[in-house]
């Protein structure tokens, strides 16, 4: 195992340091992003035989505290390059919170100001961190979820003429290319070309879809597997229930090899677990991937299975699972 080296300033072109915008890329904390640890679980896998192996890919430790540091970094940098965002525009999108603290952090580096849409019920733990940060927060009706946030800054970008970039996470491409591009080289590399089976979650799509096709356009064997909530109302925070919510527009479900579906209890036990047994901290939907790997790890009699830990646990505390 080991770590690849493609370290985002050996990837920048000599253009793209000499924009003004993008010299901060090539320190920390934008420097950070990527290139994270592949962690082998070991407590929770250990009824699995030794020809077995589950891994889950460490995104927690982006600097941003989620793999939505990568995703945000693509968009952001894409755009400026394209010279659709400058520090004259406002960069606005709707997340569940995750991608809008990494818009904050990237763009408060920037001098770019930002306005973030979400559900009034995402935890204080988010809004606190994206004001610290210095965005602007606009609140929508909970009972909506994040399709009515999307709903409202559609609406409001369409009102507002040249005042805004609107980043579109759920269907902007430089989302699943961040991924494509250096999330599954990455796991790749880690594994030594071995991996069988790869499980994540599907909020905006862009991890799935972004290493999924990196993974089959390298071994077209690969099995990829997307997790999602195995009912509409749930507690997986930045995962979507597929059947009942705006599909993204960059997802591709040819990339879909199976289904997994996971219940809320599933993905507490596991997050739970991942904390006291394997001394990880993250988020629900880490947990329901982790559970899910760990039951499609169960039906194998050889495999490399890789998942994702998409965000650090201290954004949950004040849940009631940890009680
Ligand atoms: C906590 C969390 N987990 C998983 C995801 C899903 O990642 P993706 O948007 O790449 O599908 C998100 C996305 O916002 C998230 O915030």
């Amino acid at each position: 195992m080991s770590v690849a080296p493609n370290r985002l300033s050996d990837v920048l072109s000599l253009v793209e340091k000499e924009n003004p915008l993008l010299d901060c890329l090539t320190y920390p904390p934008l420097s950070q992003i990527g290139n994270t640890p592949l962690i082998p679980l070991r407590r929770v896998a250990e009824h699995l035989p030794d020809t077995v192996k589950v891994y889950a890919k460490a995104e927690h430790l982006n600097p941003g505290g989620s793999v939505k540091d990568r995703t945000a970094l693509h968009i952001v940098v894409d755009a400026i390059r394209r010279g659709e965002l400058t520090r004259e525009k406002t960069l606005i999108d709707s997340t569940s919170g995750n991608t809008g603290i990494s818009y904050a952090m990237i763009c408060a580096l920037m001098g770019i100001p930002v306005e973030i849409v979400m559900p009034a019920s995402a935890s204080q733990e988010r809004k606190r961190i994206l004001r610290s940060y210095g965005a602007k927060l606009t609140l929508t009706d909970p009972s909506q979820g994040s399709d009515g946030a999307q709903r409202h800054v559609r609406e409001k970008v369409k009102n507002a003429g040249d005042t805004y970039f609107y980043a579109d996470q759920y269907n902007n491409d430089s989302n699943w290319m961040a991924h494509f591009e250096r999330t599954a080289p990455e796991i790749i590399e880690q594994t030594d070309g071995q991996i069988t089976h790869f499980v994540a979650g599907l909020g905006t799509t862009g991890t799935f879809v972004g290493v999924s096709r990196r993974l089959k356009a390298f071994n077209s064997n690969i099995h990829c597997l997307p997790v999602q909530p195995n009912q509409a109302k749930h507690g997986m925070k930045g995962l979507r229930h597929m059947e009942t919510a705006i599909i993204p527009g960059i997802y591709d479900n040819s990339l879909n090899d199976q289904d997994l579906y996971c219940s809320d209890e599933e993905a507490f036990t596991m997050t739970r677990r991942l904390a006291r047994e394997e001394g990880t901290l993250v988020g629900i939907s880490a947990g329901a991937n982790v559970a899910c790997a760990l039951k499609l790890a169960e039906q194998l009699d050889e495999g490399c299975v890789v998942t994702i830990l998409c965000d650090k646990g201290n954004r949950y505390l004040s849940q009631p699972f940890w009680a």
